[in-house]
């Protein structure tokens, strides 16, 4: 929403496109944009990526009149993840409340009650064009706005949205309302953007909307941004409508970060409504009979982005997973940095300090997470049980909640997310939230709702993750446990040696990581020999099972061929079944306490005529002896392997993936963030 400076469409379609690229990692089956035109709102909207919705744009150019300048302009746009309808141009966002494109929404989320509201709106004489969930939203706006005509497009927004269960974050223009945006939330993410010529809305310390209901002077639309006077304390205002500026609302950063680093991060129920250039922030809830309360103008804090434009470009990389592979070692880096100490042999974590004591005290520790997350919750479990000698609990956060598993007060859970979130870990947070645990969050993501939501947590820092298939985070979530299992042994005597150990193995990591990642050519000559399989098993135990099952999910996730990752311990209880001539196999062997239990399963698997790939350890003769072929990784400490074990699959995956000509940021079918049950 633009009160900056005259804009022609063309820039605000390039705008709205170039944001759609950087979110396209969140979803790409269909594309969609909305522009004010020259009576009406303009709407184009195509399926696949969103390059074919920039061919369409580019098409259609002569009838858009792209020069036409806009003093104040309102432009959506959406790429999605279908969940309620088949990618197609209608299915597409924005969705709309009629053939006048009347109101226009773009949705993000599942509405669950969208049946029932359909039902009602069909009784009301709308008939619906799509399949979609959202569809329901433009359409009840435009009942809403029918009924009383005389309510403000916020006041008809908190209606609508009063009226829908389930996830959401959308955004919706209006052709009853030129010039006026609304943006309201409940589930999944929402940012507000600011960037202003304006040098007091330049600098820091903003106190965006801080009246009262009653208070005065107030703006037209309820509240404005404000600068605090340092001295004084007195709070300074714009004229309103003059502000020079515009606002971006988006789901993540990375759609607005060419633009500005000030951003507001909504909460559920926070209706964002701009008029007249100025933004307001309303809190909505229901009294007791279930009706609307419009709880007035809150404030809301601006932060400013750390995210570097550079962080979310590909460089000299073909991908942004190879990018991202290729980073760990200045992720893993990163992740310890300012954190472990060296040469005093110490690890703080800042955001956990203060609970340490009643994390000592916990009767267990749960770990709760999604696909990779997961993975790095199985990865460090062994390790967290002996360091912490608590009982540790590992789940899927779906499976969690499918059980209602008990929570107790004394219970510490932690929700491992990249995303910061994903609904499944962040429904389960607030299951056991509300169950007085104490919640703690690892993520990758600042501001994200699973940052916000838990009491205290620790950020991986392992910069943007865009690759669909995670990599870095993996990685950087392995040692951020690590580091937190060796912040709670600190004061055991008795476990010194091994936290020294793992402390100094810590130190060599990142070198021991680029030394791994050297192995590139040599795992792209397997995959070229793998690359027509149609599936492939990968094997082993201990500290490694974990690096088996994120093996496994990076090859089917990437290279659509079917993988399993299989714990060696349970290969003759079926997985020996597959086991022939031609299967390929991956086995990971380190000399670590399971060795002989994995020669073991070796053994069987070469009986059996397999021929295995084997990851080992460097030198490790005796072991290669078995193998088809090997790769030699770095020895460092039994409970950090997997994070060097791990490299080799996923180099492997991303070659196996470019050889079959797949899409490796954006496989099909899936999403980064997973923001929908
Ligand atoms: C999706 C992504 C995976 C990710 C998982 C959990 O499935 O494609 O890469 O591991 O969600 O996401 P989170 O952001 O919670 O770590």
């Amino acid at each position: 929403i633009n009160y900056l400076t005259p804009r022609t469409r063309r820039e605000v379609l390039d705008f709205l496109i170039k944001g759609l690229q950087r979110l396209e990692y969140r979803g790409y089956d269909s594309a969609g944009v909305a522009i004010d035109g020259d009576e009406c709102p303009s709407v184009l909207k195509q399926t696949g990526k969103v390059k074919a919705l920039e061919d369409l744009i580019t098409d259609q150019a002569a009838t858009l009149g792209m020069d036409t300048l806009h003093d104040v302009h309102v432009g959506i746009a959406h790429t999605r993840w279908a969940t309620h309808g088949a990618p197609s141009p209608t299915n597409a966002h924005p969705q709309r409340s009629d053939v006048g494109n009347g109101f226009l929404v773009v949705h993000n989320g599942i509405l669950t009650n969208y049946k029932d509201v359909k039902k009602y709106l069909i009784t009301k004489g709308y008939s619906f064009e799509s399949e979609t969930d959202t569809e329901v939203i433009g359409k009840l706006c435009h009942h809403l706005h029918r009924k009383h005509p005389d309510y403000s497009f916020r006041e008809l927004v908190e209606q609508a949205i009063l009226q829908l269960e389930g996830a959401f974050a959308v955004c919706i223009k209006s052709k009853y309302f030129p010039g006026e945006c609304v943006a309201t939330r409940r589930g999944s993410p929402l940012l507000v953007g600011i960037k202003s010529k304006d040098s007091r809305y330049a600098t820091a310390d903003f106190i965006p909307i801080v009246y009262s209901k009653d208070s005065r002077p107030r703006s037209a639309s309820g509240s404005v941004l404000v600068k605090r006077n340092e001295s004084t304390s007195e709070l300074l205002l714009p004229e309103t409508g003059t502000a020079e500026i515009e606002y971006f609302f988006a789901s993540d950063a990375s759609a607005i970060v060419d633009h500005t680093k000030r951003v507001i991060y909504l909460e559920d129920d926070d209706v964002a409504f701009v008029r007249d250039g100025c933004l307001s922030i309303h809190r909505l809830s229901r009294n007791a009979d279930g009706g609307p309360v419009d709880l007035g103008p809150t404030s809301r804090e601006i932060t400013t982005l750390k995210l570097e434009i550079q962080e979310i470009m590909k460089g000299k990389f073909s991908s942004f997973m190879q990018k991202e592979i290729f980073e760990q070692p200045e992720s893993i880096f990163n992740t310890m940095r300012g954190r472990v100490n060296f040469e005093k042999g110490t690890v703080t974590l800042g955001g956990v300090k203060d609970y340490i004591p009643e994390i000592k005290r916990c009767r267990r520790l749960l770990l709760i997470a999604c696909g990779t997350s997961y993975h790095s919750a199985i990865a460090t479990r062994q390790l967290l049980e002996e360091l912490t000698e608590l009982p540790v609990m590992v789940d899927l956060a779906s499976d969690f909640l499918d059980r209602n598993t008990p929570i107790f007060r004394d219970d510490v859970c932690f929700f491992i997310s990249q995303s910061g979130e994903t609904a499944d870990t962040l429904i389960a947070l607030r299951y056991c939230k509300a169950r007085g645990a104490l919640v703690i969050g690892i993520t990758n993501t600042v501001g994200s709702s699973i940052c916000r939501e838990s009491i205290c947590g620790v950020h991986i820092n392992a910069g943007p993750e865009i690759g669909v298939a995670s990599t870095k985070a993996y990685t950087s979530q392995f040692v951020s446990l690590v580091m937190f299992a060796l912040v709670i042994s600190e004061d055991r005597i008795s476990s010194n040696p091994r936290r020294m150990e793992i402390i100094r193995a810590l130190r060599d990591l990142p070198q021991q990581v680029q030394q791994v990642l050297d192995l590139d050519d040599q795992v792209q000559e397997l995959a070229k020999e793998l690359r027509l399989q149609k599936s492939m098993l990968i094997m082993g135990r201990g500290y490694n099972f974990a690096t088996c099952l994120e093996g496994a999910l990076k090859v089917k996730e990437i290279t659509y061929m079917h993988s399993e990752g299989v714990l060696a311990g349970e290969l003759k209880h079926g997985p020996l079944a597959l086991v022939d001539h031609d299967m390929p196999i991956v086995m990971v062997v380190m000399r670590d306490p399971v060795y002989a239990k994995c020669v073991n399963a070796l053994q069987q698997v070469t009986a059996r005529e397999g021929r295995p790939i084997i990851i080992c350890e460097k030198g490790d003769e005796e072991t290669k002896m078995f193998a088809k072929a090997a790769f030699e990784i770095p020895s460092t400490v039994d409970c950090l392997q997997g994070i060097l074990s791990i490299i080799p699959l996923q180099l492997l995956s991303y070659h196996i993936a470019i050889l079959r000509g797949c899409n490796v940021d954006c496989p099909r079918n899936l999403a980064k963030s997973v923001t929908v049950e």
